[in-house]
C-alpha cells in the first residue's frame, strides 16, 4: 500500500513508520518538525520506500497534493502537550480540529477510503475509578486536548458516513518508550540530568495511570487495522496495571543511582486539565488477540533504561 503518516517524525509516528516499512509498504511522512523529535527519522533517509515531506497540515494545497494516489492515512500529528491548552486554547483548536478537517477535505478530494487516527483517553474526561468502555458517555473532556480529540473524532465519523471512509480510532493510555518526546519520564530525566539534587513533582505524585510500551501499541494498531472490519472501529488501548508519579520517580532515581530531595506542588492533579486517575477498559482490543508484552511498571523501567542508554535493544 501507499501510506501517508502525519506526525510521522514524532515519537509514536517514527516507530509506526519503521513498522510499516518493514511490512513492505511505501511510506510518506508529512510533518512540520515542530515536535521535539526532529531527527527521529534520520535512520530512514536512504530507504527506497520512504519519503519525507516537511509541511504543515494547515497548508491545504500542499496537503492535497501530497495525499494524491495514497491508499491509507495514519493521522498522528497533534499538539501532544496537554498543559499548553490552558494558556493557549487556540493550539489544540488549530492543531487538532482545523488540521484534521483539512486532512479530511484532502482525503475526500483524493478519494482516500482508509484512515487510522490516534485520539486519546482524554475524550472521557475525569471519571475517577470508572473503567471507561468505548461506548462510555456522556463524554465530557476536561482539557482542550481532550475536547479537540473528541471534535476530531466526530468530524471523522461524519466524513466516514458522507464519503465512505473506513476508520480505525485509537484511544490510548500513556505511551512511553525509546524516542519519547514529552511526558513525565522525559521531563523527570531531563531535569534530573541538569540537577540531580532535587526533583519537583507536579501535584501530590499520586496521579495513577496505565503506561504502555510503544511497540505494544504499534502491535495493537497493526492488529486492529488487519482484523477489525467494521466501517468505524474504535479501540481503547491500555494495560490493566497502573503506576503513579511518585513510583515513576522511584524507578528513575534508582536507575540513575541518585537520591534527589523531592518536593510536591500539591493538589490531586499536576495542572488544570490533568486527570488524577485514568482507568480504561481494554476488553475490545484484547478480544482481537492483543496482549501487551510489558505491564505499566515494566514499561516505565524499560523506557528509563533505554532513554538513559543502559539498554541498547528496544
Ligand atoms: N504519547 C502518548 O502518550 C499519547 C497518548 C494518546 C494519544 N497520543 C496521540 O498520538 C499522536 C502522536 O503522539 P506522539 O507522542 O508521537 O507526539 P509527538 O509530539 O512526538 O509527535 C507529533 C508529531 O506531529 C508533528 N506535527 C504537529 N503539528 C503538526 C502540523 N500542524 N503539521 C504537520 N506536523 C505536525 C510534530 O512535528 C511531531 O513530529 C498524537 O496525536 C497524540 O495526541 C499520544
Amino acid at each position: 500500500m501507499k501510506i501517508i503518516v502525519t506526525g510521522g517524525a514524532g515519537f509514536i509516528g517514527s516507530h509506526l513508520v519503521d513498522n510499516l516499512l518493514s511490512q513492505g509498504h511505501f511510506v510518506k511522512v508529512y510533518d512540520n518538525l515542530s515536535g521535539e523529535g526532529k531527527d527521529l527519522l534520520d535512520h530512514l533517509r536512504n530507504h527506497k520506500n520512504f519519503q519525507f515531506i516537511k509541511a504543515d497540515l494547515k497548508d491545504l494545497k500542499t496537503l492535497t497534493k501530497e495525499t494524491r494516489n495514497i491508499d491509507m492515512v495514519y493521522h498522528l500529528a497533534a499538539n501532544s502537550d496537554i498543559s499548553k491548552g490552558i494558556n493557549n486554547p487556540e493550539i489544540d483548536f488549530q492543531q487538532t480540529i482545523k488540521n484534521t478537517f483539512n486532512l479530511l477535505i484532502a482525503m475526500r478530494d483524493n478519494g482516500i477510503k482508509k484512515l487510522f487516527y490516534t485520539s486519546g483517553s482524554g475524550v472521557y474526561g475525569d471519571v475517577g475509578e470508572t473503567y471507561t468502555k468505548e461506548s462510555f458517555g456522556p463524554l465530557i473532556p476536561v482539557s482542550m486536548y481532550g475536547a479537540s480529540k473528541l471534535s476530531a473524532e466526530a468530524m471523522i465519523y461524519a466524513f466516514s458516513n458522507f464519503f465512505d471512509i473506513q476508520v480505525w480510532i485509537f484511544r490510548p493510555a500513556n505511551i512511553i518508550g525509546p524516542r519519547v518526546t514529552h511526558g513525565v519520564i522525559f521531563d523527570f530525566i531531563r531535569r534530573l540530568k541538569k540537577d540531580p539534587k532535587k526533583l519537583e513533582i507536579l501535584g501530590d505524585g499520586q496521579q495513577s495511570k496505565s503506561y504502555l510500551y510503544v511497540l505494544d501499541v504499534i502491535n495493537g494498531i497493526n492488529l486492529a487495522v488487519k482484523k477489525a472490519k467494521k466501517k468505524i472501529n474504535i479501540f481503547n488501548i491500555a494495560s490493566n496495571s497502573f503506576i503513579n508519579v511518585n513510583q515513576i520517580a522511584d524507578v528513575i532515581t534508582e536507575e540513575m543511582s541518585i537520591s534527589p530531595k523531592r518536593s510536591w506542588t500539591g493538589g490531586k492533579i499536576g495542572w488544570k486539565g490533568d486527570v488524577a486517575k485514568v482507568r480504561i477498559n481494554n476488553d475490545e482490543i484484547i478480544k482481537l488477540g492483543w496482549k501487551p508484552k510489558y505491564n505499566s511498571t515494566e514499561a516505565v523501567r524499560k523506557t528509563v533504561r533505554v532513554v538513559l542508554g543502559k539498554d541498547k535493544k528496544f
